[in-house]
């Protein structure tokens, strides 16, 4: 039995739903644990895309039982979309889809106040994906959301008073803020019909997903844990406040799941061959020449869930290192590799230098991280496409290069190499990269 946590290291978008659906065909069970539906993870096989925002990317593998544990904060429109859109794929979660009852909800006034605070930042916009994640987090620390649960209780005439109250407050008084960020405000009734109406599209599937899993796990399940966003976005570890609303690796795996934190067994840290962010906030190795350009073109970087083009750049050593460090990282993923084909040169950021002094760590202020400048490592790019190398040694003497640098920076194994979106595009090092040429 393993316990699995994949997450991002960098900015999100790493490539994370790729590498749970591959991981997914040797787990049984898969399990998101924070984030919400800002999160766009994407899975080709052969001709059919899918992009999940609410499931765990091992849906399509259909050994597994996937599970939104209670630290998602759950939009369960876009949920119950996704699971009618697998339906209709030919892809059942009948008995495969568990949902937390203790997992907070996204309402329609979460997105709203989403937007009207973006639109009261002004110039000091976030640019979130307005799928309410900041505030529906921000309810659940004040303790004015409504969980799952409260969700299901909304019509049973005996239970629900405290759950419906809650909802109507939260709408009126949500309402004022909206009129005054110049919003459309919400009609309360119509927010508890429509919230009593997905209640019950959701209600087959809720459980309580801490037993569920604790149950799983002392039974030695494989269970594969899957992180949205990235280290970078990290309330706590990222730029803040150009972050996003929830940690996002596995430091938040117990509170997140219920399980101890002493259930992981590996932490396997995802990264692409560079860098790329959408949104704002700082993005010291960004190149806005015509090497960042050849990224977005090749890497055909648009968000998943918004479709806004990502800021492409370098790999970043110290971002990257100090996911490593500070999550326990055991062994890194490492996607995309084929995209930087065709480049003459390639630059790997290895440390900052900030107001003249070279730094190994980001600095706490997003102001100054935004300040800082890469120092690079320059390496000899390679012409030759490489979707088609499973093999180590059959890459590029260049490439082979490059990916032995990273893993020195890492200071961990490569243990994954992705060469392509597809399943089979992808070269298994087991225990690393092997460190001589
Ligand atoms: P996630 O949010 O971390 O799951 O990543 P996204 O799905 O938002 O973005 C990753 C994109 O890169 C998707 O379009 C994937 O299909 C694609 N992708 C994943 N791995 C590779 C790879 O090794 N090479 C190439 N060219 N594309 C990849
Ligand atoms: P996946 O899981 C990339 C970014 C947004 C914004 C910031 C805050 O696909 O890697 P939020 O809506 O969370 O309040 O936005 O975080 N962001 C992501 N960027 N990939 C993601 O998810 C992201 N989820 C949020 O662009 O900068
Ligand atoms: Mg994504």
């Amino acid at each position: 039995m393993t316990v699995i946590c994949a997450f991002g290291m960098q900015w999100g978008d790493e490539g994370k739903g790729r590498i749970v659906d591959l991981l997914a065909a040797n787990t049984g069970v898969v399990v998101r644990f924070q984030g919400g539906a800002n999160a766009g993870h994407t899975v080709l096989v052969g001709d059919e895309k899918y992009v999940l925002h609410m499931l765990p990317s091992g849906v399509i593998q259909s050994s597994t039982v996937n599970v939104v544990a209670g630290g998602v904060v759950i939009d369960p429109w876009v949920l119950m979309d996704e699971v009618d859109d697998l339906a209709r794929r030919g892809i059942s979660l009948d008995d495969r889809l568990k949902v937390s009852d203790r997992a907070h909800v996204v309402l329609p006034y979460h997105r709203l106040m989403d937007q009207a605070m973006e639109k009261l930042r002004g110039a000091a916009a976030i640019g979130t994906t307005s799928r309410g994640i900041g505030p529906t987090y921000g309810d659940k620390t004040t303790r004015d959301g409504l969980r799952v649960a409260d969700l299901l209780a909304l019509r049973d005439s005996r239970d629900s008073r405290p759950s419906r109250d809650r909802l109507l407050g939260n709408v009126v008084a949500r309402n004022e803020i909206l009129e005054r960020a110049g919003l459309d405000t919400l009609d309360p009734q119509t927010v508890l019909e429509d919230a009593q109406e997905v209640a019950e599209r959701i209600r087959p599937y809720v459980t309580d997903t801490t037993e569920w899993l604790l149950d799983a796990w002392e039974a030695g399940r494989d269970i594969l844990l899957e992180g949205a966003q990235g280290h970078g976005l990290d309330l706590d570890h990222g730029t803040y406040p150009f972050v996003t609303s929830s940690n996002t690796g596995p430091s938040a795996v117990g509170s997140g799941t219920g399980l101890p934190p002493k259930a992981i067994d590996h932490v396997l840290g995802i990264v692409k061959a560079y860098t790329t962010r959408v949104g704002a906030g700082p993005f010291p190795t960004r190149d806005e020449e015509a090497a960042g350009r050849y990224l977005a073109d090749k890497g055909r970087e648009f968000g998943a869930t918004t479709g806004r083009p990502r800021q492409c750049g370098w790999f970043d050593g110290v971002l990257a290192r100090r996911a490593v460090r500070s999550q326990g990282v055991d062994a890194v993923a490492l996607l995309k590799l084929d995209v930087l084909s065709g480049l003459e040169q390639l630059q790997l950021g290895t440390a900052y230098e900030l107001d003249g002094c070279r730094i190994d760590a980001p600095p706490a202020l997003a102001d100054d991280w935004a300040r800082c400048r890469p120092v690079y490592s320059a390496y000899d790019g390679w012409a030759a496409e490489i979707g088609d190398v499973r093999r180590f040694e059959d890459l590029p003497a260049e490439a082979r290069t490059y990916v032995r640098a990273l893993q020195d920076v890492l200071g961990v194994p490569i243990e994954i190499i992705s060469v392509g979106a597809e399943r089979a595009c992808v070269i298994e090092t087991a225990r690393g990269v092997p460190v001589s040429a």
